[in-house]
């Protein structure tokens, strides 16, 4: 049986992730990796992970160890670590000739945002982005926002070890499974933004396009690309042909942010139930603001070849019904 290595099981992805390993492959050894210290009855119990041991990405050489220790790691820790995608791939580079490891891992499709245009408008001539056209797969670099790791498991691919496999998920949301709270990272950053600015802010006319998938259609997804790891013997094409963008609904930001506007009036966190349309200057800190200032666009070709589907509620059906609980 092969064992998995996985990070982020505390997280929005991982939290789902954990249990679906359980339901699906029961007799898969899993270990986790995690600062949290107040899960592992949980884990241990609910969870059924074999294996748990605490650290955080900074622990180089614990990283290492253990990646070298396991057939597959899955990171749906962080997609920005570069550290820590180096540290998976240094672990797994050190097992013994001629065995086949497998990483797959978890980016996002921030790195395809199209920042000719950073006036919060849609433009027709924005660029989609195709998951199956490797031409397309082959831009990614360190500059784009999850592009850091990216380029070190690409890299990791490309000489062979090392199957690689890059999910690319659009914005998350929906609650996460278990007994963290995460919100995950998209969830987060609208909440730190109205803290911050006091209201739920969206660029200009606020027509750019977000695209956003509910949490629990990944899970299913990630056993397909697991499925699709454990057939493959030799991955037959590129690294680039083992990238692919899952996503769902196009929705302009003026929606969105209006969605989010109304749950958090409700939770008592701003005293405005409208979104507000500012510069992009005034939109403040972090990245959100890089974010709603233009569009991301992209299709899902060669994830739907692997059966990826969104058939969850849409976004701000979600956040609507938030609101009346
Ligand atoms: N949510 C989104 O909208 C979105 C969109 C696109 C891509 N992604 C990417 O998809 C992946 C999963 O996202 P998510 O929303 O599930 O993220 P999340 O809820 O923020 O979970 C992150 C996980 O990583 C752990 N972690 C973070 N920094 C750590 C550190 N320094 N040491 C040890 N553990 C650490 C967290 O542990 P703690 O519980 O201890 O904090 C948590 O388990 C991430 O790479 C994210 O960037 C997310
Ligand atoms: C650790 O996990 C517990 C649940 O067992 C949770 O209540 C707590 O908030 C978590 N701590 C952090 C720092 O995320």
């Amino acid at each position: 049986m092969p064992s998995i290595l996985l990070f982020g099981v505390s997280g929005l992805v991982g939290s789902h992730l954990v249990l679906a390993l359980k339901d699906k492959y029961p007799d898969f050894p899993v270990t986790v990796f995690l600062r949290n210290t107040s899960l592992d009855t949980y884990l241990h119990d609910t969870a059924s992970v074999r294996r748990i041991v605490h650290g955080t990405f900074d622990e180089k050489d614990k990283i290492v160890a253990l990646a070298k220790e396991h057939d597959i790691v899955i990171n749906v820790g962080s997609s920005w670590d570069v550290g820590l995608s180096e540290a998976i791939v240094e672990g797994l580079n050190q097992q013994p000739e001629g065995k086949k490891t497998t990483l797959i891992h978890m980016s996002g499709t921030g790195n395809f945002v199209d920042k000719r245009w950073k006036d919060g408008a849609s433009h027709p001539e924005a660029k989609v982005w195709d998951d199956n056209n490797p031409e397309d797969m082959k831009l990614i670099n360190p500059s784009m926002l999850n592009g850091g790791p990216d380029t070190v498991v690409l890299n990791a691919g490309k000489e062979g070890k090392i199957r690689t496999y890059i999910v690319f998920p659009s914005g998350i949301y929906g609650e996460a499974a278990g007994p963290v709270p995460a919100l995950g990272v998209i969830q987060l950053v609208f909440r730190e933004k109205v803290k911050e600015l006091g209201f739920v802010p969206y660029v200009g006319q606020g027509t750019a396009i977000f695209n956003n998938l509910h949490v629990r259609s990944i899970t299913p997804f990630m056993l397909k690309v697991l499925d699709h790891a454990l057939q493959e013997q030799s991955p037959q094409g590129s690294v680039y042909e083992r990238c692919y963008l899952i996503g769902g609904q196009e929705v302009p930001y003026k929606e969105v942010s209006e969605a989010f506007a109304k749950l958090f009036y409700a939770e008592g966190l701003t005293s405005s139930s409208e979104a507000k349309s500012v510069p992009l200057e005034e939109a403040g800190e972090g990245e959100l603001p890089m974010l709603m200032a233009s569009d991301m666009r992209f299709v899902s070709n060669r994830a739907k070849a692997l059966g990826w589907k969104h058939d969850e509620v849409g976004l701000i059906e979600y956040l609507g019904q938030q609101t009346k609980n």
